[in-house]
């Protein structure tokens, strides 16, 4: 059996806060004497049943990270994963607004902590860390612009996207243009979640926000004309099979549509959103893939190549990355 434990990759979408493994979270509370949340099972998975049980639990544990300290063991943990599943380049979705509901000092404070270590990874592992600062899209496009306001204020060499998380089935997509332009004027990168929890209808309203990447965006598939826009703007799926079996909208892996998507050039990556809370880690969707698709080495080399021309870091870094794959 081959092992893809080995083999380099690149990562494009991963939460922050939903990296944090359950005997992390156990950990930090025992250490810091907080009362443990009741979110886990008997086997101590979290403990979820649907996309809004899931999003509820990822707040509760978000709130567990508010402490300096915490919030810098959270970075290192989740960096020392990508570091063991061989990463090579990862970009991190971080969500403001979950550490207070307004622009405050946090949100700097806590940006530069993520920065640090992502410097120190890069020196010590030479994993390549940067950051797309998220919007919450179910607290509105207000909020949206604020997010959106800070990560072009933010911009810098580890600060490199603006994107959009959380409830896609609340408010309009076109509601957070506003949001979406002022990003893209700053010379930041744009993605948004969309085509998950919606049909191919949302994946045709992120296209108009003008993204050049989609979260998920799977299922687009529900639409020819839907895959044909994306094929014309040449948009890339950051695509998450894991997640998407583990919430529901593919009973396996064999009904998933990432294999037609690779056969009909729709630019993909392949990511595990919130690994933990899915039971999964990059090399076990590597090795599912392979055992489901047939995909191997080469197969994965070229998507992680095409992840890394959409990547939103300067251009001399990924051609420096493109060649170690
Ligand atoms: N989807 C949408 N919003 C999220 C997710 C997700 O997987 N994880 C954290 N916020
Ligand atoms: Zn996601």
């Amino acid at each position: 059996m081959s092992s893809f434990a080995s083999c380099k990759k690149v990562e494009l979408h991963l939460h922050l806060e939903g990296a944090a493994s359950p005997h992390f979270v156990r950990d930090i509370c025992k250490s810091s004497g907080t009362q443990m949340p009741e979110i886990f099972d008997k086997a101590g998975n979290y403990n979820w049943q649907n996309f809004d049980q899931f999003l509820t639990i990822y707040e509760i544990v978000t709130n567990l990270f508010l402490g300096e300290k915490h919030f810098e063991a959270l970075v290192r943990h989740v960096l020392d994963k990508q570091v063991k599943e061989n990463v090579i380049y990862t970009e991190i979705f971080l969500g403001p607004h979950l550490w207070s509901d307004r622009p405050n000092d946090r949100w700097e404070r806590f940006l530069n902590i993520a920065i640090k270590v992502a410097n120190e990874y890069e020196k010590k592992y030479g994993v390549y860390t940067y950051f797309i600062i998220v919007c919450i899209r179910h607290l509105g496009p207000e909020k949206a612009l604020e997010a959106s306001r800070f990560a072009s204020k933010v911009k810098d060499k580890n600060v490199v996207g603006f994107g959009m998380a959380g409830d896609e089935t609340k408010f309009n997509t076109l509601d957070f243009m506003r949001s979406f332009d002022f990003a893209k004027n700053s010379g930041l990168g744009t993605t948004t979640h969309a085509g998950e929890i919606c049909g191919a209808e949302s994946v045709d309203e992120a296209i108009k926000l003008g993204v050049t990447r989609i979260g998920h965006g799977v299922r687009s598939c529900e639409s020819e004309e839907t895959i044909i826009n994306l094929s014309k703007k040449n948009i890339l799926l950051e695509v998450c099979p894991g997640s998407n079996i583990a919430l529901g909208l593919y009973s396996s892996l064999d009904d998933h549509p990432i294999n037609f998507l690779f056969n009909k050039d729709i630019p993909v990556s392949i990511s595990t959103d919130d690994p933990p809370f899915f039971s999964t880690s990059l090399t076990k969707e590597y090795q599912d893939l392979h055992n489901v698709f047939g995909w191997g080495f080469e197969i994965f080399s070229q998507i992680n190549k095409k992840s890394l021309e959409f990547a939103f870091c300067e251009a001399k870094l990924k051609e420096k990355l493109i060649q170690q794959l």
